[in-house]
């Protein structure tokens, strides 16, 4: 069983790759675009726990960047059973300051990186494309986000559309391998403190206002999401795909909890 996290250098994905490490997962493909350190250290964590990883740079908003790390992983790790897509990056923009350059990358990694891990992912991992040795099918897990359901905070309108189609894609591509052996699911995480929101919160007041909003009172923690994810990646979850599920502490509430 291998698993490849993308953006597993930081957050959300350093989380669930030190937890899979823990539950079962001996061989781990972590991939970064621009922190080696941290994935480093990510892959020697690993190794400390008795598993086998490797470090993959690689930016999902670039196609051929993509295929060669599903290429360099099953290389390394043997046949690829779980992807978790958790690279991601962060927009605050009003519309009124829109520029096209910056949307367009913003769908590209957010969006169009994430539909291409999948279409590797249902290359691969299909029990219709067995090679040498068959193949078993597998689980990808997509990172989406609360902010999908109710169009982001101020500002973060098009992160948050961005998001979106990744829950409604999830549900398609579910669809489409669902009789291949492979489940699809969409996670979406509400506010955690990642280095992608450390300086919103690191404001009292701004974290105090997000918490407001926030069902349970407060922002969530990168291993509350990797307990989620990693369960999804289990066969604990072997009859759910096609389905967004929600980490985000109760959900959005707005004016007075
Ligand atoms: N934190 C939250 O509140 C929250 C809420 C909902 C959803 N999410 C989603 O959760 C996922 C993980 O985010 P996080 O909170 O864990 O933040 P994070 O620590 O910033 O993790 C995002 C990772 O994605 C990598 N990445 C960004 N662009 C990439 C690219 N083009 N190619 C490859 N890797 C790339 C980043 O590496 P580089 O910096 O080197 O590019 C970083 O390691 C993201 O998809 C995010 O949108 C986060």
């Amino acid at each position: 069983m291998t698993l490849l996290i993308t953006g597993g250098a930081s957050g959300i994905g350093a989380a669930t790759a030190r937890l899979a490490a823990t539950r079962g997962h001996r061989r781990i493909a972590i991939n970064y675009r621009s922190r080696d350190a941290q994935a480093r250290k990510v892959v020697a964590d690993i190794e400390a726990a008795g598993g086998q990883a490797v470090a993959l740079p690689a930016d999902v908003a670039r196609e051929d960047d993509i295929v060669k790390l599903f290429d360099e992983t099953e290389k390394a790790l043997g046949p690829i059973t779980r992807v978790v897509n958790s690279a991601g990056i962060g927009l605050h923009a009003r519309v009124e300051d829109f520029d096209g350059a910056t949307l367009a990358r913003l769908f590209t990694v957010n969006t169009v990186g994430v539909m291409l891990c999948c279409r590797e992912a249902a290359r691969r991992l299909s029990t219709k494309r067995s090679g040498p040795g068959g193949h078993a099918g597998g689980v990808v897990v997509n990172v989406s986000s609360m902010a999908g359901t109710i169009g982001g905070r101020p500002g973060a309108s098009a992160y948050a559309a961005s998001k979106a189609a990744i829950d409604s894609f999830t549900m398609g591509f579910a669809k489409e391998v669902a009789q291949e052996g492979i489940r699809a699911v969409s996670l979406r995480p509400g506010m955690i403190e990642t280095e992608m929101t450390e300086r919103t919160l690191a404001d009292r007041e701004t974290r105090a206002a997000i918490e407001a909003t926030i069902a349970m009172g407060r922002v969530g923690r990168a291993d509350e999401i990797a307990n989620a994810i990693v369960w999804l990646l289990s066969d604990e979850a072997s009859f759910i795909s096609g389905v967004t599920l929600d980490a985000s502490g109760g959900g959005f509430v707005f004016g007075k909890r």
